[in-house]
């Protein structure tokens, strides 16, 4: 009995540990081009220094990328808006780049 549970436990953290092995994490770096200059955003970077996928995920990964509602999706505040808000409050707080040029490059 004792051992069969054991055997379930294990093969239960192995199925946990495939699923998080299986998991999307998305690209590594994305580059946003901009008239101002291109956005280079260290993704995986930001991954490792931001706990919870969803401070930026907001409606979840399921939902797709932003721009597929931003931009698009009458309810959803423009692109430029929503990444401003999102990106500078966090860096405000957080001491990253708030200047254009930190992170407009041509
Ligand atoms: C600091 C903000 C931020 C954090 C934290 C973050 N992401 Fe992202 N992620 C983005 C942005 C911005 C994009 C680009 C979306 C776009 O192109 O519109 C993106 C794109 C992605 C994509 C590609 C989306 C697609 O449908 O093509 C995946 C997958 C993804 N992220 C997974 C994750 C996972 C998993 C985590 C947590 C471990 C995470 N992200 C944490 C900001 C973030
Ligand atoms: C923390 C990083 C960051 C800072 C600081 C920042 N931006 Fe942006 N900006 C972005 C991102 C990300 C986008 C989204 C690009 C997209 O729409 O794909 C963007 C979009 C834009 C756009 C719309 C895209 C376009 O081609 O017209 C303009 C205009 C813009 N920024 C101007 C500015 C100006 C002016 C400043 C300084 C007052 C500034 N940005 C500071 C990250 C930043
Ligand atoms: C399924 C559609 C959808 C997706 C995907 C989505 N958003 Fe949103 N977002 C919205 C809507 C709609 C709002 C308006 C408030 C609300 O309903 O939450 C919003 C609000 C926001 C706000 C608050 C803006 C403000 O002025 O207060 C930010 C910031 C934001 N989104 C950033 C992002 C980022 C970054 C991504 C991608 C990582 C993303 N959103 C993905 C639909 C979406
Ligand atoms: C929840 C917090 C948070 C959010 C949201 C966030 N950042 Fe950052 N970002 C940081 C912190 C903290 C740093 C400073 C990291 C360091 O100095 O090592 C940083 C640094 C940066 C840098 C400097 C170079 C680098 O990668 O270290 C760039 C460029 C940048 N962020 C772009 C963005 C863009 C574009 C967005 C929005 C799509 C964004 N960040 C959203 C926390 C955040």
């Amino acid at each position: 009995m004792k051992k069969m549970l054991i055997l379930l436990v294990v093969a239960g953290l192995v199925a946990v540990t495939s699923m998080f092995a299986l998991a999307n994490n998305g690209p590594a770096e994305i580059k946003f081009e901009a008239k101002m200059g291109a956005v280079t955003f260290d993704h995986v970077g930001h991954q490792g220094a931001v706990a919870d996928c969803a401070t930026c995920h907001h409606k979840g990964l399921e939902a797709g990328t932003c721009s597929s509602c931003h931009g698009v999706d009458a309810a959803a505040p423009k692109a430029k808006k929503a990444f401003h808000k999102l990106c500078k409050d966090c860096h405000k707080a957080q001491s990253g780049p708030t200047k254009c040029k930190e992170c407009h490059v041509k």
